[in-house]
């Protein structure tokens, strides 16, 4: 490829890598933006609009394109449609004010890598940046490529207070641990984490402690030799040393049973991994984090947690607070999932009644975001082509009420297709479709594994040939 330039002789062009045009009609923003990308050692451009950043890409080839989505002449969106037709391999983010999700998601459609929900800190733009340094060339998202669903969307003061003490707890190597009820986001944290820190383009390595039983974790999270014991037929890596140099998330922590704490500790305290039946230890360089819906100090006091395996893992905690303690997340979070699910299915964009708003706004969502993604999700199927109403948000029954209150022994009086009965059939039809894993089964059905692990308890208590 040719292209004569007399403008800029080749000698002095910076690396095509190095060079990020940065497109807002706003001049003082634009200003600080290119400030910013500047200090970091690209060299910069600015565009006033979307025709002038057109002609530039054209001339500069930049690397990356940084773009505003209101502006006159040409906006961001269709900006990005242009671009993509034009050089395909020009990355783009778009910076996009809150309640403009539906837009961001739209983005990323076309072929956009990334959005920055306004208003952003400078250190966000530069990890953004940095993110899709280490992402390299896989960074531009085809059309057909899966919406990026891992940021962590939040309107709500106290979340965006936590999220801000998280960007720099996640620079740190410290261990973390966190703490929330079924569905607040603790996974989605975790990854938040990884990916901001210092390892983000290391593994991230995740173990459902709660999935397995015992045995099988110990050599999921441990490896195993070949010949270790009856079926160990090949030798196997466990996680912590898939993990080294990255993160490992171990999930549902407070599942482990007493022995396996012991060994856990170990790990963490030495940073060496003794595979079942291996002769040497093997050193791994990991950070740890961890979640748990139970409170842990409770598990401690009652006997069931090692304190000083919980002290190791106490370092850094966080608390995730339910989706009730943040009613403004609601509405943000009920266009986001409608947006993604309406993308999804092929259907255009619905629109959502304020009665529909208000039914949702009023709701105690005890599975918190996981139970409202899975509502919206049927909300979008239900409309068709229509807007969300009223009768569209069919409220989840299954998962509300066991995650909190006790289990009662004795099943609810049952009638043929009661609500009780109902889910009972759900839940065994969910495990028959994905051949009884248990991990998945929970994920589709929106409820956690331990809610499913206590249903399925409740439902062996009964009289009831459930299973052949
Ligand atoms: N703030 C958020 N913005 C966007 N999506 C979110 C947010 N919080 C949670 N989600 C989505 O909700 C779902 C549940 O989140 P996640 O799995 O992280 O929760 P969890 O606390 O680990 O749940 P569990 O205790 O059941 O394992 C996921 O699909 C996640 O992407
Ligand atoms: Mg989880």
């Amino acid at each position: 490829m040719t292209d004569h330039n007399t403008e800029c002789p080749m000698t002095d062009v910076p690396a095509q890598a190095e060079r990020i045009l940065i497109v807002d009609d706003d001049p003082s923003m634009r200003t600080a933006l290119m400030e910013s990308v500047r200090r970091l050692g690209f060299d910069v451009q600015g565009a006033i609009d979307g025709a002038d950043a057109v002609e530039r890409v054209s001339r500069y080839k930049p690397w990356l394109v940084v773009t505003d989505l209101k502006m006159p002449r040409l906006g961001g969106l269709d900006l990005i449609k242009e671009i993509k037709s034009r050089s395909p391999h020009t990355l783009m983010v778009l910076m996009t004010a809150y309640g403009t999700v539906e837009t961001a998601v739209e983005a990323m459609k076309y072929g956009a890598s990334d959005y920055i929900l306004k208003p952003f800190s400078t250190d966000l733009l530069e990890r953004v940046i940095a993110n899709l340094k280490a992402r390299g060339a896989d960074a531009s998202m085809s059309p057909s490529a899966p919406i990026d669903q891992r940021s962590i969307l939040t309107q709500d003061p106290g979340m965006v207070r936590l999220l801000s003490t998280v960007e720099g707890v996640a620079a740190s190597q410290a261990t973390v641990l966190i703490h929330g009820e079924s569905g607040t986001g603790k996974e989605l944290l975790a990854r938040f984490i990884h990916s901001r820190s210092p390892r983000a383009h290391r593994p991230f390595i995740a173990v459902n402690c709660a999935a397995l039983p015992d045995g099988l974790l110990e050599s999921e999270l441990f490896g195993h030799e070949r010949g270790a014991f009856t079926g160990a037929i090949m030798k196997k890596i466990g996680k912590f040393e898939m993990a080294h140099t990255g993160t490992l998330l171990l999930d549902e922590i407070s599942e482990i049973n007493m022995g396996l704490q012991a060994k856990l500790l170990r790990v963490i305290q030495e940073r060496e991994v003794d595979r079942v039946g291996g002769r040497e230890p093997v050193s791994v360089n990991i950070r740890v984090i961890a979640t748990t819906n139970r409170s842990l100090y409770h598990e401690v006091e009652q006997g069931r947690f090692r304190e000083d395996l919980y002290y190791r893992l106490n370092v850094f905690p966080i608390t995730v607070p339910p989706l009730r303690e943040r009613p403004a997340d609601i509405p943000l979070l009920v266009r986001h999932f409608v947006a993604v699910s309406a993308a999804r299915n092929g259907l255009p964009q619905p629109t959502i009644s304020e009665a529909a708003y208000a039914m949702l706004q009023d709701r105690r969502w005890k599975g918190n975001v996981r139970e409202l993604e899975n509502v919206m999700e049927r909300a979008v199927l239900l409309a068709g082509n229509g807007p969300i109403l009223p009768s569209h948000v069919l409220l989840d029954f299954v998962g509300q009420p066991v995650s909190c209150a006790p289990v009662p022994s004795v099943p609810l009086p049952s009638a043929n297709g009661s609500l009780w009965e109902m889910e009972r059939e759900l839940i065994f039809q969910t495990l028959a479709r994905v051949n009884e894993n248990r991990t998945h089964a929970a994920k589709e059905l929106g409820i956690s594994i331990r809610t499913l692990r206590n249903k399925l308890r409740e439902y062996r208590g009964t009289s009831c040939q459930v299973l052949a």
